[in-house]
Order: structure tokens, then sequence, then C-alpha cells
């Protein structure tokens, strides 16, 4: 590579060319209608889901035994270093795209473009595995009401090839790529020009021609669909479309709902704990701990996407900062407490088997309160449906925020006149979304929204360092504590997680990063607002 090409792909955008892009956005703009109280509730309503519903019981039998209360320490303290930086960089560039537009002020394009595609893991890829936990959990009410669906109707295909699917999609886009290029090509064009354009167009006829095959060896899979997990993410979207105060009020209501059950639990549960059940207390010794921590960490991820808020906001600088990190301590202390009784009141061995999914269930059978149980399922339901919206909510806002910068088509950027929301954003990645959590078996992809989370993490941390040297004057509404070491241990912390998590799920985030680099070098470079 050029020492040009490099200077053009890392160039940054400076914090204050951020700031006054998004002040000079034309067109409809986002409504500023978030308090502190919103922030906060928008910060717990991503954190408690799945993780504390469904991992929990699953890591505790499985990885660490009573030792989870610790795997939930070493968790928490990665994500409280890394709130304090998200804090420090939400303070001082307070614009909707959170990681992705800090790492462009920070490292500059092409960090920014690897850590929104990265960011699809967590927020696209998440919502794809919470919405099946969703259905899941739905269906066990539905049958506890007497209505069960048919198999095609309840569950993913098993078989689905997800390689081949990935393949059928990214060949039929590259293949529209190739074409579009070709569009309104002059007739009076030279005659190597045209010689291109034919080649553009026998490229995209053979790619789309691969496309379909694949497409159609796919098609002979789908055998079934997960009919709840799409009927909730299109339910999601209809309310992001309406508008953000809608979606905010939905969300305090589950925010109670699921902050009563899990107390309730701690409540009821402290009451029968033997300490008997704390021994041993690391069956699966440190490396357990640190494996569960891996599982576990999956529990805290949203804390960031408080972050995406940023344009909504009221007083982004001061509320942000606040509700990051108000959020994450609310939830660890939560999540240590709810550890401590799971593990405490019953042996950490009964916690897996067959239903693995609800180990509070579990407790409350074990203890006795077996009217409580369907408790649990609303607090799930209630949870994981909160969890949804934001992680929904927080895709479309960082793709908004790539469109403007022309990193992805201007299509995703544009707010709608009537509901000040980017509806196309919310529109395509809600099908997207709606389509992969209906048809793709999620459960493998889960850790993939773990390790780009913590990848996005261990950027978000580097880039507090950086600003610190280029910016060091710039007022920072909230100033991240113990600098350097907050930040560098942040990072490292998050790496260790990253190593905790299987070769398989590296494999598949290398891929997924290299057709990124490919989008990239295809499309985003060329369109980048910053090099025009
Ligand atoms: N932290 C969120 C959950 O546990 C992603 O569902």
């Amino acid at each position: 590579m050029t020492p040009s090409l490099w200077r053009e792909i890392l160039r940054r955008k400076s914090v204050d060319a951020i700031k006054a892009q998004s002040d000079e956005d034309t067109g409809p703009r986002l409504h500023r209608v978030l308090d502190s109280r919103d922030v906060f509730n928008h910060g717990v309503a991503a954190i408690i889901g799945t993780g504390i519903f469904v991992l929990t019981g699953v890591a505790a039998a499985n990885t660490a035994g009573p030792g989870i209360i610790l795997s939930f320490v070493l968790a928490a303290l990665a994500c409280a270093f890394v709130s304090f930086a998200y804090a420090e960089q939400a303070s001082m560039i307070p614009v909707s795209g959170s990681a992705y537009t800090y790492a462009y002020a920070t490292l500059g394009e092409l960090f920014a473009w690897i850590i929104g595609w990265d960011l699809l893991l967590e927020y696209a890829v998440g919502a794809s595995a919470v919405a099946s936990g969703w259905s899941a959990y739905m269906q066990i009410v539905l049958k506890g009401l007497g209505l069960h669906l048919p198999a095609y109707l309840s569950v993913a295909p098993a078989s689905l090839p997800v390689g081949h699917v990935v393949a059928t999609v990214a060949l039929l886009l590259a293949g529209i790529f190739c074409f579009a290029r070709t569009v309104g090509s002059r007739s009076d064009a030279t005659s190597g020009s045209r010689a291109s354009v034919w080649l553009y167009r026998m490229l995209a006829l053979a790619l789309m021609g691969f496309g379909a095959a694949f497409g159609l060896d796919t098609y002979k899979h789908l055998t079934s669909v997960d009919l709840p997990a799409v009927l909730i993410v299109a339910f999601i979207n209809f309310w992001l479309i309406k508008g953000v105060k809608h979606t905010a009020k939905m969300t305090s209501v589950f925010v109670v709902i699921k902050l009563a059950v899990v107390l309730f639990f701690i409540a009821v549960g402290a009451f029968h704990i033997d300490t008997a059940n704390y021994s041993p207390f690391l069956p699966f010794g440190w490396s357990g701990v640190l494996t569960g921590a891996g599982v576990v960490f999956f529990a805290f991820i949203g804390f960031d996407a408080v972050t995406t808020l940023s344009e909504e906001c009221k007083d982004p600088q001061k509320d942000v900062p606040k509700g990051v990190i108000g959020s994450l301590v609310v939830c660890t202390i939560l999540y240590v407490l709810v550890a401590a009784v799971m593990t405490g009141a019953i042996s950490y061995s009964m916690l897996g088997g067959t239903s693995e999914g609800a180990p509070m269930a579990k407790v409350l059978d074990h203890i006795g309160l077996t009217w409580a149980t369907p408790l649990v399922s609303v607090g799930a339901i209630a949870g994981i449906t909160s969890v949804l919206i934001v992680l929904l909510y927080g895709q479309s806002r960082i793709m908004m925020r790539m469109a403007k910068d022309g990193l992805v088509s201007p299509v995703f950027g544009k707010v709608s006149e009537r509901f000040r929301t980017p509806v196309w954003s919310i529109v395509v990645w809600g099908l997207i979304v709606a389509l992969s959590a209906g048809l793709v078996p999620i459960g493998e992809l889960a850790e993939l929204t773990s390790i780009g989370t913590l990848f996005a993490f261990v950027i978000v941390c580097i880039g507090v360092i950086v600003l610190r040297r280029t910016e060091p004057d710039r007022p920072r509404g909230f100033r991240c504590p113990g600098y350097p070491y907050v930040p560098v241990l942040g990072a490292l912390l998050s790496l260790i997680l990253m190593l905790s998590l299987p070769g398989i799920t590296w494999l598949r985030f290398g891929i997924w990063m290299a057709i990124g680099i490919v989008v990239y070098a295809l499309y985003s470079r060329q369109h980048s607002r910053l090099r025009k």
C-alpha cells in the first residue's frame, strides 16, 4: 500500500468537524426529548435480559460453579473500566454513533468503518439472538395457557447452512454493486471505458449467478420459521418508527417489571441460602471463572448502547456519562446478588440439565415457591423485550451516522419529516434482523455478539488515550479517573475476555471482518464524505 493510500484511509475527523457536521446536517432532525431518567432507564433496559435470565444458570452449572459470582465481578470490572472510557468520549463527542464516531475522531476512517461494521455484530446479530430467546420464553408462557405452536412455526430450521445464506446475500449484493457501476455509462465513451463496462457487467452476471445457485441450495433447508421471533422484531420496529419518546415510555414499563422480578428473586432467595452449597466454591478452578466471565459478559452488553442516544438527549454531555455508569453500577450489584442467591439456594450442578433456560425458575421450584415461577417468565419476557428495543434502536442510529458520513448508502441517513426517526434505517435493519431471527439457527452466533462488542471496547479504550494526547485541552464533561491505568486495564481485560471465547468464534469474527474490509474497499472509501 502506498503512503498516500494509508494517509487517505486513516484520515481522522476532528471532534469539531463531527460536532459541526451534526449541527449542519440538513433535513429533519432527531428530537431532543430525553432527560437523565430516560437515559438511565435505557441503560438498564439494555443490560438486564437473556444474560441473567438464561446464561447464569448454564455458566454456573457447566463452567464456573459458585465461582460464577467471581465471573460476574470480573466481567463487571472490565465493563466498569470501559464505561469510564465511553463516558469520557461521550462527554466530548455528543453525537449518536457511539464507538463508531469516537473511532473516527481518534484512529481514523478505516478503524471507524471496522468498528461500525463490528457493531453490527453487537446490535443486529445480538438482536437476532435475543429475539430467539424471547420466542423461547413466550412459547413457555403460551404452552402454560394451552396454546401450542406447530413445530414449523416455532423454531428456526436446525440445519440451515449459515455460510450459504451469507454467501447468497454477499454474492447478490456484490453483483448488484457491479451492475450499478455500469448504469449511466455514456454511449460516446472511449473504447477502453466501454470494455470496462462490459467487464463489470460480465462480473455482475457471474456473481449473481453464483448467488442464485447458493440461494437455491439454501432454499431446500428452509423447513421451519421462528414466527414469534419475527413478530416481536416487527412489532418493536413499528414502535421505533413512531418515535423515541414513545419507545422510552414503553421501555420504562418493561424496566419496572423486570427490576421487580429480579428484586423479588433476590429477596425471597436470600432466606434460603445454605452456605454448604458454596463448597467447593471453584469446582472448575480459576480457568472456569475466566471462561464463565466470557459467557456472562453477554449479560453486561448494552450499557454502551446509551451512547447512541446522544442526539436525542436534552443535555447529552452530562446525562450520557451518568446513564452509562449509573446503569452499569446498578445492574452489577443486582447480578452479583442474583448469582450469590442462585448458587447459594441450590447446588450449582442442578442449575444445568434439560430445562437450562430458566435457572431462576429452578431455584424457586427448589425452595417450594412453585407459584412464583410464572413471574420469572413475565420478568424474562419484559427484560428481553426491552433489550431488543435498545439494540434495534442503537443499530438504526449507528447506521444513520455512517450514512451521513457517506460510508453506507445515504438512504440509511434519511430522517422522516413526520416521525423524526431514521425510518429507512429502522425498516431495512428491522427486516434483516427479523429474517435472521426467524430463519437462522442463531444460538451458535450469540458468541459473535460478545466478541464484536469486546473488540469495540478495546478500540474505545485506546481512543481515550489517543484523544488525551491529540486534544489534551478540549473540555471534557467527564474525565476518566485513574488515567492512563483505567483505559489500559479496560482494553487488556476486554482482550482477555475475547481470548476466553472459543476458536470457532474467532474464525467467524475474522471472516466477518474480512467481508467488512472488502465492502470498505469497494464502496465506503469512494463515497466517504470526508474524502470528498
Ligand atoms: N445484556 C443483554 C442481555 O443479557 C444483551 O440480554
